[in-house]
């Protein structure tokens, strides 16, 4: 999916610019072709030779924008050959430019001269980006869609201040650009809000002990990410996971739960307010019937532990969605995964279900990448071979846009392939 793919990126004057290095590293490495702008500024903290080596192609400055060899004007061609462009540093400076379309040296107008999507990474000093200037500029140039977004975060500064102003992180940004690879810069989900559900829930029997699941909340993060970057307002109710996961997760309202019970109550808070809601979380089928509030001592540890049934949480929720609601769950499986995911589907009255494959090398649990059946209440099918499980967010995006909101019927013989 990203080999071959065409990715400019434009380096501002900022101390972030080394970061940005990691990104073009990273992408070259996964086989996108990458060529870098450097404004004159940008060229104080990183070299051409830097970004030239990490690319595997000379890098793109001032110098040469102005020299009359070039066959076609350099703005232009590195315009029309981008499908996404990512700023970064984004300097005050930078944002004021395109505030106001300057086209000043070769960044700024082969930004004016393209169509594509646009990733901004902003970084400065916690002063400037308060100034009210700063956020004016940033909250206008948000207004136009083909710029995205990746806020800074907030840490030590190299100005020594603690404050907002830190550029996002290279993987936070990767992710985005990744995201705007596959959706062309889409705002499919503007005006939906998205409720998600991940992780493994933890049903203790005293404070340190519990019943759980392998699950660590990945695919729950990339369908995450991926609703943030279609435009969707999103809630993620999640199991305890690693907080690098949920550090990438800016712009998405975290609510930490433990057990299926505290799930299940945050999901019924949130449901009422949701468009869509998607299960992935893996809940616990059972939990223990006691808890100690005391660790038990081991001597005290019974032989045979008593369960009762943790709260089917899917199948609750269905019963109260209203027509225009979706409602998708997931269903982890071995073996034949279709048969049982399509029982599940019926059973929890869901309007789709994902048929998640979790014994194949390198997929399901814990895996950066899936592999899946998507069925929906019409029956109709649609295979995602193995794939980022990012991707596999989009897919299932795209999936639910194409479904209708008709009751469940039959399932067709016919399926859709999709690699
Ligand atoms: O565990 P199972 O395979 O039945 O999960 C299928 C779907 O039901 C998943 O979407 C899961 O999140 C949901 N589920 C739930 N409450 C449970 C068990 C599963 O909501 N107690």
């Amino acid at each position: 999916m990203l080999q071959g793919r065409r990715v400019l990126i434009g380096v501002g004057g900022g101390i972030a610019a080394y970061k940005v290095c990691q990104v073009i590293s990273t992408l070259a490495k996964l086989g996108v072709e990458v060529r870098a702008i450097l404004t004159d500024n940008a060229q104080q903290f990183i070299t051409p030779l830097t970004v030239a080596t990490l690319c595997r192609h000379s890098a793109y400055t001032d110098e040469l924008f102005w020299q009359p060899s070039q066959p076609r004007p350099l703005h232009i061609e590195l315009g029309e050959w981008a499908e996404v462009m990512l700023i970064a540093p984004l300097t005050a400076n930078l944002m004021a430019k395109l505030v106001h379309g300057l086209a000043d040296n070769l960044l700024t107008s082969t930004i004016l001269a393209s169509t594509c999507p646009v990733l901004l990474a902003p970084a400065m000093n916690t002063d400037m980006w308060h100034q009210p200037s700063v956020q004016r500029n940033w909250q206008l140039l948000q207004t136009d869609l083909r710029y995205h977004a990746v806020n800074p975060g907030s840490g030590i500064l190299a100005c020594d201040r603690v404050g907002m102003g830190r550029m996002a992180e290279p993987s936070e940004i990767l992710v985005y650009l990744h995201s705007l690879l596959y959706t062309q810069g889409k705002r499919d989900l503007i005006g939906k809000h998205i409720l998600i559900s991940a992780g493994g829930t933890r049903e203790h029997l005293d404070p340190v002990r519990f019943i759980g699941n392998p699950s660590t909340g990945k695919m729950g993060v990339a369908l995450a990410q991926a609703a943030l970057h279609r435009g969707a307002k999103v809630t993620l109710v999640h199991a305890p996971m690693e907080t690098r996961l949920l550090n990438s997760l800016s712009g998405v309202r975290l609510l930490p739960v433990i057990s299926a019970v505290e799930m299940r109550q945050a999901m019924l808070n949130c449901f009422p307010e949701a468009d869509w809601t998607i299960m992935a979380a893996a809940v616990a089928d059972v939990r223990p019937t006691e808890y100690s509030a005391e660790k038990l001592p081991k001597r005290l540890l019974p032989n045979q532990l008593p369960l009762s049934a943790a709260p089917d949480i899917v199948a609750e929720l269905s019963h109260i969605k209203r027509s225009h609601q979706r409602l998708i769950g997931f269903a982890a499986q071995t073996g034949d995964i279709f048969t049982p995911a399509l029982e599940k589907l019926q059973r929890k009255r869901l309007d789709a279900i994902v048929a998640n494959a979790i014994d194949q090398i390198d997929s399901g649990f814990g895996s950066d990448h899936n592999q899946a059946i998507f069925i929906d209440h019409e029956g109709r099918k649609v295979a995602i071979g193995q794939c980022s499980k990012l991707q596999m967010a989009h897919h299932l995006y795209d999936f639910i846009h194409t479904m209708s909101g008709k009751p469940v019927m039959a399932m067709r013989d016919e399926d859709e392939w999709h690699g």
